[in-house]
Formats: C-alpha cells, sequence, structure tokens
C-alpha cells in the first residue's frame, strides 16, 4: 500500500495529470470523430446503398468497396423464407412437346383485328396471372400490365403513337431500318390501336419502391418482363386470342404521363389483343429450322 506521502508524489509526477489540460480535450476530439463518423457512414450508406439501385440501369453492379459497409443497413427485400418440398408438375399437355410447339408455331403478329369480337376481361386476367407467373431477378416481379378497354384512351394512345411514327419512319429510323421492314408492311398508321378491343402495355419497373420509401434494385428488369412477355403471348395464344408485339419508338414518357404511371415504370412493349380480322393477312414468313438454332454438345 501507499503511504500518503508516497500517492502526493505519485499524482504530482503522473504525466497523465500533469498534462491533462491537454490529454483530456484530444480524448474528447477522438471520442467525437468516432461518434460523428458511425453517423455519417451510416447515412452515408443509406444514400450509397440508393446511389446503387439508381446507377445500376445496366444491371452490373460491383461489389462495395467501402471498407465502412455497416452490414445492418442491408436488408433482403423477401421475408427470411422457409423452403418447403417441391410438389412437382401437376399439369402437362403432352411429354413429346409436340403440342406445345404446334400452338406456338401458329402464333403469328397480326396487325388487323376484328372490331367488334367481345373478348371477356376474365380470360385477360387469366393470361396475365400466368405472365406474373414468370421468373424475375431475384423474385422481384418488376411488370406492370396496364389493360386499356377505354374507347377514348385507346384513341388518345393512337394519337400519341401515329405523330411519333410518322417521324419514325419519315426521319428518325435508318434507310436499312425502314428497308427491312418493307416486306413486312408496316407504317406509322396503326389502325389496330383502335380496332382491338384490349391493349395490353407492358411497363418495366426499373426499381422498386420498399414500404420504407427507400428504392429497391430490380435485377435484369428488362430480362424479367420479357420473359414475362413471352408467357403473356402464349397465354393469350392458348386462349385463342391473336396478338402483336409492338415497341412504340419515343412514345414511352407520353402513354406513361396518359396513364399515370409512376416514375419507376417504363414501357417495354404495347400489345393489341383480341381476334384476328376475317381478312386479315400476314406475311409468308418462314422460321429459321432446329439445325439453325440449336447447337448440341
Ligand atoms: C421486340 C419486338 C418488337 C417488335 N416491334 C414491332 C412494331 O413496333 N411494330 C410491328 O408491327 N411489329 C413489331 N414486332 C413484330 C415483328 O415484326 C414480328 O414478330 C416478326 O415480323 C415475326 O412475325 P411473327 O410474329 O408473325 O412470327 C416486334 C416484335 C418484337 C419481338
Amino acid at each position: 500500500m501507499f503511504t500518503f506521502t508516497e500517492l502526493r508524489l505519485l499524482c504530482a509526477e503522473s504525466i497523465f495529470l500533469k498534462y491533462s489540460g491537454y490529454f483530456l480535450p484530444l480524448l474528447l476530439f477522438i471520442l467525437t470523430k468516432y461518434v460523428w463518423k458511425r453517423f455519417a457512414c451510416s447515412s452515408a450508406n443509406a444514400a450509397r446503398i440508393q446511389k446503387e439501385v439508381i446507377d445500376t440501369s445496366n444491371n452490373i453492379q460491383t461489389d462495395a468497396t467501402n471498407d465502412e459497409i455497416i452490414e445492418d443497413e442491408y436488408r433482403p427485400h423477401l421475408p427470411e423464407l422457409e423452403h418447403v418440398a417441391y410438389r412437382g408438375l401437376i399439369e402437362w399437355l403432352d411429354k413429346s412437346g409436340d403440342k406445345f410447339f404446334k400452338l406456338a408455331n401458329d402464333r403469328r403478329s397480326i396487325r388487323k383485328f376484328a372490331k367488334n369480337k367481345h373478348v371477356d376481361i376474365e380470360v385477360i386476367e387469366k393470361c396475365i396471372l400466368a405472365a406474373g407467373t414468370s421468373p424475375s431477378g431475384a423474385h422481384t416481379e418488376p411488370w406492370t400490365f396496364c389493360v386499356i378497354q377505354d374507347a377514348l384512351i385507346k384513341q388518345e394512345i393512337r394519337e400519341i403513337i401515329e405523330a411519333e411514327e410518322y417521324l419514325n419512319y419519315s426521319q428518325r429510323m435508318s434507310r436499312q431500318w425502314t428497308t427491312d421492314l418493307r416486306p413486312l408492311k408496316t407504317d406509322f398508321i396503326k389502325e389496330y390501336l383502335t380496332d382491338a378491343p384490349y391493349l395490353i402495355i407492358v411497363f418495366k419497373q426499373v426499381y422498386g419502391i420498399r414500404s420504407d420509401g427507400m428504392k429497391q434494385q430490380h435485377y435484369y428488369n428488362e430480362i424479367s418482363v420479357s420473359i414475362a412477355t413471352g408467357i403473356l403471348l402464349c397465354a393469350l395464344q392458348s386462349a385463342g386470342l391473336n396478338s402483336l408485339v409492338t415497341t412504340p419508338l419515343n412514345c414511352g414518357p407520353a402513354i406513361r404521363n396518359l396513364l399515370n404511371r409512376p416514375q419507376n415504370e417504363k414501357l417495354l412493349v404495347l400489345l393489341p389483343v383480341g381476334y384476328a380480322a376475317d381478312d386479315c393477312c400476314v406475311p409468308d414468313l418462314q422460321r429459321k429450322s432446329l439445325n439453325d438454332i440449336m447447337v448440341t454438345y
């Protein structure tokens, strides 16, 4: 044990106590800096996650290089999921694949629709439900299908598209492009937009909005929505309906505004859907043979 005198001597000689006027502010400074850094890092991290969402329109995302990422900031968009036994297929057409090939092979792009042949909305709903079974990057389901029956809206869409397509055909598309389209006999007049009983406008959601208002990354959204659209085409075909895939160049923002769709939705394709008119003609196209499209190893 120290005697009182020894303790006094120790205190008098203690460098820490002697220079406490310097040490204490330094300690306080280090502490404040640490707390500030944690706070700034957390907000920067949240901002960075959001930036990643915005920056990755091409869907390629590298791992973060910032050492100071706080792992807790990352949360999966899905809840933690139980994995259950796969029950297997319950329905199939035929095991040879022949029926589906015949069905798909009959599909043609129709540019002349019967004006007055009614199609039940329930059929369209079922086909869209089928499209919604599509796989999607990280199960983000980045699609919105807008179904338009209203004659006035169809007319407005036609006006938007015909005005743009006039410019596309006359000024914007390359000479080669319009030449390639010549055998298909397409032009800027789009009667099918008002004749078809339904227009299905497929939007890709380039990002999602989480319940807390933060943006949610939609990986490979264009590929996912294109696959869903393929399933939709097959579903429509299997219900005896005709359709046409169209990609109205430069019309996306105007149609999005007309339909009051949010900023994160971009028009991918527009499909008129209904029954082909009795006098509908299609170009006599040939499709590539299996040998041309499949390579076995
Ligand atoms: C991505 C894509 C975009 C297309 N854009 C248009 C279009 O804007 N207007 C049009 O009349 N047809 C369009 N088509 C239809 C093609 O011209 C048609 O699929 C092709 O000529 C083959 O004919 P088929 O569908 O009868 O087999 C498009 C098809 C695809 C897949």
